[in-house]
C-alpha cells in the first residue's frame, strides 16, 4: 500500500493566498474549479533592449514565465496549479505523468508534486533529447518514484495501462493529462493574459501587436488566445509549432479553445458570441526535421539570447519559437510593431530541486 505524507500545504483554496485574476473576474469558477497556489505571479515583463537594437526592432518585450515558480519555472507551473488541486480533490495517493523522453512537463510535475507530498511515476515515449532534456532526465530519475521508458511508441500504451492497472490495486492514482494540458489547465493561460493586462495598466508594457509562444500540447497558446479575446486586445498570437503536425494544428487548437469555453460556460460564465480563436495563427515553418531536432535559426536564437540578454533558450521549444522574430525583423512593416516573446522554459537553478525533503514511499 502506498504511504505518503500528505502533510502540509494541500489547501485547495486558501483565503490568504491571492486568488487568480480569472477567479476574481468570474467568482463562480472558484466554487467549482479546484486550484492551489504554487507559483510566483505576476511573472515579470521586460524590454529586451540589447536584442531589440541588434535586430533593428523598435519594441521587443519578454514575458518571463521562466521565473513562474521559486523551485522550478516555465509554463507548466500555471498548469500544475490546477492539476495538483484536482489530484488533491480526488484524494490521489500517486500521480502519473507521461511525455516524450526528458520533457519539461514531467519534471515540473514531479517537482511540485513532491513539494506537496505526492510521489510520481513517469512514463516516457522514445524521442531524441537535447541538453535541457538530458539534465531533466537525470532529475526525473532522482525525484520520481519510478520511471518507465517504452521501447517504441506502439508499446507505450500497453506499458502505461498495465502499470496503471497495477498501481490502482494499491491506492488511488491520478493520471495527469498529456503535457499537463486539458480545458481546466488551459485556464492558467487565460489567467496569464489577464495578468498581462494588469501589467499594461500599470504602465509596464504597451499592448503587443504580436505575442509569440510555443505550440506543443496547445494549452499556452489556446489560453492566451481566449484571454486576449476576453480583455478585448487586438493582439495576434503567433503560436510556433514545435511538435508533430498531428498533435498541433488549427483543428486541435480550436478544439481546445472550444472545450475551454464550454468549461467556462458550464461553470456559470456567460461569454459573448464571437469568433473565438481568430486571433491565433499557427506558424509551421520553424519546426525543422522533427520534435527536439535543432534548426539553424533556433540555434541562432539561443546564441542571440545568450550573448545579448544572458538568458537561456532551448533547442526544442523556445529557440524555435523566437526564430520567426529573427526572420520578420528584416521586414520593414514589422520593425515598428510591439512584439512580445513569451518565455516558457524554466531558468531556475536545478540544484535547489535536489534538496527537496524526502518522502517515505520509494520502494
Ligand atoms: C519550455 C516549453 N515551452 C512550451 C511548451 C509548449 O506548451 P504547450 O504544451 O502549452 O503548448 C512546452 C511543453 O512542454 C515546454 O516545455
Amino acid at each position: 500500500m502506498l504511504k505518503i505524507q500528505k502533510n502540509i500545504q494541500l489547501t485547495i483554496i486558501n483565503s490568504e493566498v491571492p486568488q487568480p485574476l480569472i477567479f476574481q473576474r468570474f467568482p463562480q469558477l472558484s466554487k467549482s474549479i479546484p486550484w492551489m497556489a504554487l507559483g510566483q505571479f505576476p511573472t515579470p515583463v521586460e524590454r529586451l533592449t540589447k536584442l531589440e537594437k541588434h535586430l533593428g526592432l523598435e519594441s521587443l518585450w519578454i514575458k518571463r514565465d521562466d521565473l513562474s515558480g521559486a523551485l522550478y519555472g516555465g509554463n507548466k507551473v500555471r498548469t500544475l496549479e490546477f492539476v495538483l488541486a484536482e489530484a488533491k480533490k480526488r484524494e490521489a495517493d500517486l500521480l502519473i505523468a507521461y511525455s516524450a523522453l526528458g520533457s519539461n512537463w514531467p519534471l515540473a510535475c514531479v517537482v511540485y508534486a513532491k513539494q506537496q507530498g505526492w510521489p510520481t511515476d513517469v512514463f516516457f515515449l522514445p524521442y531524441p533529447m537535447d541538453n535541457v532534456k538530458r539534465e531533466n532526465l537525470e532529475l526525473i530519475n532522482e525525484l520520481s518514484r519510478k520511471v518507465y521508458s517504452a521501447k517504441s511508441k506502439f508499446t507505450f500504451p500497453f506499458l502505461l495501462y498495465k502499470q496503471l492497472a497495477r498501481s490502482r490495486k494499491t491506492g488511488s492514482v491520478y493520471l495527469t493529462p498529456p503535457g499537463g494540458v486539458s480545458p481546466t489547465t488551459t485556464l492558467g493561460y487565460v489567467n496569464a493574459a489577464l495578468e498581462l493586462k494588469e501589467q499594461h495598466e500599470n504602465g509596464e508594457l504597451p499592448i503587443p501587436d504580436f505575442i509569440f509562444c510555443s505550440l506543443g500540447s496547445g494549452g499556452t497558446a489556446a489560453g492566451i488566445s481566449i484571454g486576449l479575446a476576453l480583455i478585448g486586445w487586438p493582439t495576434q498570437v503567433i503560436a510556433v509549432r514545435v511538435v508533430d503536425f498531428i498533435v498541433a494544428n488549427k483543428f486541435t487548437s480550436n478544439l481546445l479553445i472550444r472545450r475551454t469555453l464550454k468549461l467556462l460556460k458550464r461553470n456559470g460564465v456567460s461569454l459573448p458570441n464571437r469568433n473565438w480563436g481568430s486571433n491565433l495563427r499557427i506558424e509551421h515553418n520553424y519546426f525543422g526535421k522533427g520534435y527536439s531536432q535543432p534548426t539553424d535559426l533556433g540555434e541562432q536564437s539561443i546564441e542571440l539570447f545568450k550573448s545579448h540578454e544572458n538568458q537561456l533558450l532551448d533547442s526544442t521549444y523556445t529557440g524555435k519559437t523566437f526564430a520567426p522574430i529573427i526572420d520578420l525583423s528584416k521586414d520593414v512593416s514589422f520593425k515598428n510593431k510591439h512584439i512580445l516573446f513569451w518565455q516558457t522554459l524554466n531558468s531556475r537553478n536545478l540544484d535547489k530541486i535536489l534538496n527537496l525533503p524526502e518522502f517515505d514511499i520509494r520502494n
